[in-house]
């Protein structure tokens, strides 16, 4: 069977269970953009689509090794200040299935782009990242995000989330949306009411909730595979392990790394984040930040659970943990940061492997929402990471590439088990 799995084979797919899903692909549809930077004329401006800046997006999205996305939307509302880009990488496996970040890419200037430049860049990369996620987690769905740009804290309302779900609507199932960075529950509840493809409701609304539970719960199972990897059995009793950013799935993980014995040094640049956990758990240590978080003597395991690109150049060399295995999306800054980890002896268990927990709890509630079902889906996360630390091993590749085939395997048509007795054997169904 031809491949359409990766970078380049994502543009097609079977039939897809999901009533209503429009099966165009390969569609970028522009809405109401005006020119960045002039206020003269509406439509996409020329100059703004040749200039250095929008060439680099344009670049990413049609050319590069990192692109290959099925659509790209951008929406806007005036009337509510809704900006949005949802990023639709593959459909492949099915609906495209990721969450809504809110964000303000304030800090974009400094990387001599605009916000809305690094919004694009952002839902393209994190798109993409889930097509990966989701084949891994074993999901029948494809890979999409969306991003809100704005500043949570001062842009979101009601009129503004309902302009987003329709949006999100006005796709047909082709992205079903959820909780990223910066929404929340009572976000998706909203949207709902203008959309019926969002997912990670409250419970009062049908919902399964707070999907942080099952994706700390799933870091977690990841760290337990990492252990017996390194150290032969799959418990961190006795370890340290460090965590920058306990924000919702940082906190939880917390608990889950006490409760196994484990000793846990925290850091966030949010006080009362840190004050939370402290009040919950006295005996967890904090570090000033994260730049001495990962110095930390006698570190064993960190947890990047902030935001993207925590492993860099910069980062890489100055850690003493011996593996790396937290939440945040995206945490290798660029390609090659992972062989980097490897040549250092650090153990890296791939970040869209073991956060997927929060995405089986969401893709779970589409069919009505079944904790124990859920859990047990996120339990396999030990077996997943288990299984690509060995392929890692055994094909002499750091495990973020062994990640990335055996998900490869799973888009072609050739879906990995689960249960490694079953080897390969699986292959074909
Ligand atoms: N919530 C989920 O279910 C889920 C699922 C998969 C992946 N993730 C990823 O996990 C990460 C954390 O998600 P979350 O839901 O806990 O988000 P969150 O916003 O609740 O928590 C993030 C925390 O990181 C802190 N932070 C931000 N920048 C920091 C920095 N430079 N140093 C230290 N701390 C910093 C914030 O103050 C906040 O407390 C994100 O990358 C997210 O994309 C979350």
């Amino acid at each position: 069977m031809r491949s359409r799995a990766g970078r380049t084979l994502l543009s097609s797919g079977p039939p897809h269970p999901q009533e209503g899903v429009q099966r165009d692909t390969g569609v970028t549809t522009v809405t109401d953009v005006r020119p960045l930077s002039r206020q003269s004329s509406p439509g996409v401006h020329q100059a703004d689509v040749d200039g250095p800046a929008d060439a680099g997006v344009l670049r990413t999205l049609f050319h590069s090794e990192q692109g290959g996305h099925e659509q790209v939307v951008l929406c806007q509302d005036r009337a509510s200040g809704l900006k949005a880009v949802i990023a639709i990488h593959s459909t492949a496996l099915g609906p495209a299935l990721g969450g809504t970040r809110f964000h303000p890419y304030a800090d974009a200037v400094e990387h001599h782009q605009r916000p809305e430049e690094a919004a694009v860049l952002d839902a393209l990369n994190l798109a993409r990242g889930m097509t990966y996620k989701n084949a891994l987690a074993g999901l029948d769905h494809g890979g999409g995000k969306a991003v809100i740009i704005g500043d949570p804290e001062k842009a979101k309302s009601e009129e503004l989330l309902l302009a987003y779900g329709r949006a999100v609507a006005s796709l047909g199932g082709r992205y079903v949306t959820a909780c990223d960075v910066g929404t929340y529950v009572q976000d998706m509840d909203v949207i709902s009411r203008e959309c019926r493809w969002t997912t990670g409701r409250s419970p009062a609304n049908g919902g399964a909730g707070d999907s942080s539970v099952l994706t700390a719960y799933g870091v977690f199972q990841g760290m337990r595979a990492s252990a017996q990897h390194l150290w032969g059995a799959p418990t961190l009793r006795g370890r340290t392990v460090g965590i920058a950013g306990v924000g919702k799935v940082g906190h939880l993980l917390v608990g889950h790394l006490l409760e196994d014995g484990a000793r846990v040094v925290i850091t966030d640049v949010r006080p009362e984040s840190v004050a939370r956990v402290r009040a919950a758990h006295p005996e967890v240590l904090v570090a000033p930040d994260t730049a001495a978080l990962i110095r930390t003597e006698g570190m064993d395991m960190y947890a990047p659970c902030a935001l993207g690109g925590a492993l860099d150049d910069d980062t890489v060399p100055a850690l003493t943990a011996k593996a790396v295995c937290g939440a945040a999306n995206n945490q290798l800054a660029h390609p090659g940061v992972e062989k980097d980890l490897a040549d250092r002896g650090i153990l890296y268990a791939p970040d869209y492997v073991v956060n997927a927990g929060g995405v089986i709890q969401v893709a779970d509630e589409l069919q009505g929402f079944d904790f124990a079902r859920a859990k047990a889906k996120a339990g396999k996360i030990f077996d997943t990471t288990a299984e690509i630390f060995r392929r890692a091993d055994a094909d002499g590749v750091p495990p973020a590439a062994a990640a990335d085939r055996i998900a490869e395997q799973r888009i072609a048509g050739r879906e990995p088990s689960h249960d490694p007795s079953a080897g390969r054997s699986a292959a074909g169904r």
